[in-house]
């Protein structure tokens, strides 16, 4: 019996590893490699479905780099597996990861993509958001960044930028309010 389920469990885990894009594993137990190889096979439709809508920033932000060598989850932003781009304008600054006296210049737009990871190796595509640099004058009540997003077909996300996503990053006032991925990804140049 134990026997049998052991071959069942094992089968339902070959089976959607055979599939396109799923986990071979559990969420928990996925290394770096593995989630490389999970966004790889998942890009292509995320990029896609972004893109349908022609969003200025969804076409622009995949010719940027990323902050990161692999989506990671940290725990906030629903537990889901990020990826964070950043454009040229603000890349350099950013990747430094400073952690008391960061400026973002302005003009830098930061997009960042998101998967989750169900218990059975189910990925879902999650939405793409944004933060622009705008400056104090045009966003004082945010940190001079505009917070915006879409979901995974294109559209438009209505966004509470002040009472969520800023009431959220203000929270790393020396970071100029940004998150960064978590260390062990951390991009060390583009
Ligand atoms: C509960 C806290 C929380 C909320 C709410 C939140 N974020 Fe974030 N956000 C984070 C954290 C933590 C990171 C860094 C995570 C990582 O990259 O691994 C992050 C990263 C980002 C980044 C990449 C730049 C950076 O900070 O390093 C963007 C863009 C972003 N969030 C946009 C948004 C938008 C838009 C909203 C509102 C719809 C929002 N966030 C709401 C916690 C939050």
């Amino acid at each position: 019996m134990i026997r049998i389920s052991f071959v069942l469990i094992s089968a339902i885990w070959i089976s959607s590893a055979q599939a396109a894009c799923k986990a071979e594993k559990p969420a928990a137990e996925l290394t770096i490699e593995d989630l490389q190889g999970l966004y790889e096979c998942l890009r292509p439709d995320m990029v896609k479905g972004y893109q349908k809508k022609d969003h200025e920033i969804a076409a622009a932000y995949t010719d940027w780099k990323a902050a990161s060598i692999a989506p990671q989850a940290p725990g906030m932003h629903s537990g889901q597996y990020l990826m964070t781009y950043i454009n040229p304008t603000g890349y350099d600054q950013y990747i430094q990861f400073n952690t008391d006296s960061t400026a973002m210049p302005a003009g830098t737009v930061i997009a960042k993509e998101a998967f989750s990871i169900s218990s059975r190796g189910k990925v879902k595509i999650g939405p793409l958001l944004f933060m622009e640099k705008v400056g104090m004058d045009a966003a004082p009540e945010t940190g001079g960044w505009q917070y915006s997003g879409i979901k995974k077909n294109g559209k438009n996300l209505k966004v509470d930028a002040k009472g969520f996503c800023h009431a959220c990053h203000q929270a790393w006032p020396g970071q100029d309010s940004l998150g960064y991925p978590v260390p062990a990804v951390r991009a060390t140049s583009g």
